[in-house]
């Protein structure tokens, strides 16, 4: 593993912001096309089979840059689980009620979710939506399903070739596609055995602290009174931060987070 592949704090700090990264790497050319022209001829759900039928796929997550990234967040040790499934979008579907893919009693990162999409996806064709920062939250399932469009959700669209990943207890779901054009989307997932003892990415200890503190004021907004809900996103942020450094857990300081 050449250490350029991982990523830096600045991502890192990112991913426990939002709950998720958008990335794009160089394959060999026409491998997507390559992999849609199989993907049209499925005609049944293969489940974790995908990668039998389509065996090219598992270059994606043998791709360099993608362990890189996988590692950087799960540390060395991570595996690629088992499961895996082909999603075919196709025109007229009917959009997905919001869910999560886990629900990790602590929240901490055990497990990502990896997205490829092999071809362009636009707005029309069922993309996607997340909604950035809702890792942390725990919402019933069942109720969560009947939710509709929620504040701040995001639409990700993207050229051929492009992955998310994802906080396995990232609210997401799959939209209504109104184009002529079916979706394709290969979802992968890895899990972490250990517990963290070390950060695995590219850890500048003597700026992160600062970096990682400006971010997360950032994102969660400025205190607007003594919000139970703002110290709690605060604090799942924190404590995710240290966990995946392997630094001792601390008791929180609430000052801290009323600077
Ligand atoms: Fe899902």
């Amino acid at each position: 593993m050449l250490p350029e592949l991982l990523l830096e704090d600045q991502w890192i700090v990112h991913f426990i912001n939002h709950g998720w990264l958008t990335m794009k790497f160089a394959f060999p050319e026409g491998f997507h096309e390559s992999v849609c022209a199989s993907l049209s001829k499925i005609s049944h759900n293969p489940g974790s089979r995908i990668t039998e039928e389509v065996p090219e796929l598992l270059e994606v997550v043998r791709h360099p840059q993608v362990q890189g990234v996988v590692r950087s967040l799960l540390g060395p040790g991570y595996q690629l689980h088992p499961r895996r499934h082909f999603y075919n979008n196709q025109p007229g579907s009917q959009s997905q009620g919001w869910h999560v893919d886990a629900a990790t009693p602590d929240h901490m990162l055990r497990g990502l979710v990896l997205f490829y999409y092999p071809q362009d996806v636009d707005l029309t064709m069922g993309p996607t939506i997340l909604v950035p920062g809702t890792q942390f939250r725990d919402a019933p399932m069942d109720r969560m399903t009947s939710y509709a469009n929620i504040r701040g959700q995001k639409n990700f669209a993207g050229p051929a070739g492009t992955m998310v990943v994802m906080h396995p207890d990232l609210w997401h779901a799959r939209s209504l596609n109104r184009s002529t054009k079916s979706r394709y989307m290969i979802k992968f997932m890895f899990t972490r055995p250990d517990e963290p003892v070390a950060a695995c990415w590219r850890h500048n200890p003597d700026s992160a602290g600062d970096l990682f503190m400006s971010k997360v004021r950032e994102f969660v907004g400025p205190v607007r009174s003594f919000c139970s809900d703002y110290l709690a996103e605060w604090e799942w942020r924190r404590r995710l931060w240290n966990w995946m450094r392997g630094a001792p857990a601390q008791a929180p300081n609430l000052m801290d987070f009323l600077v």
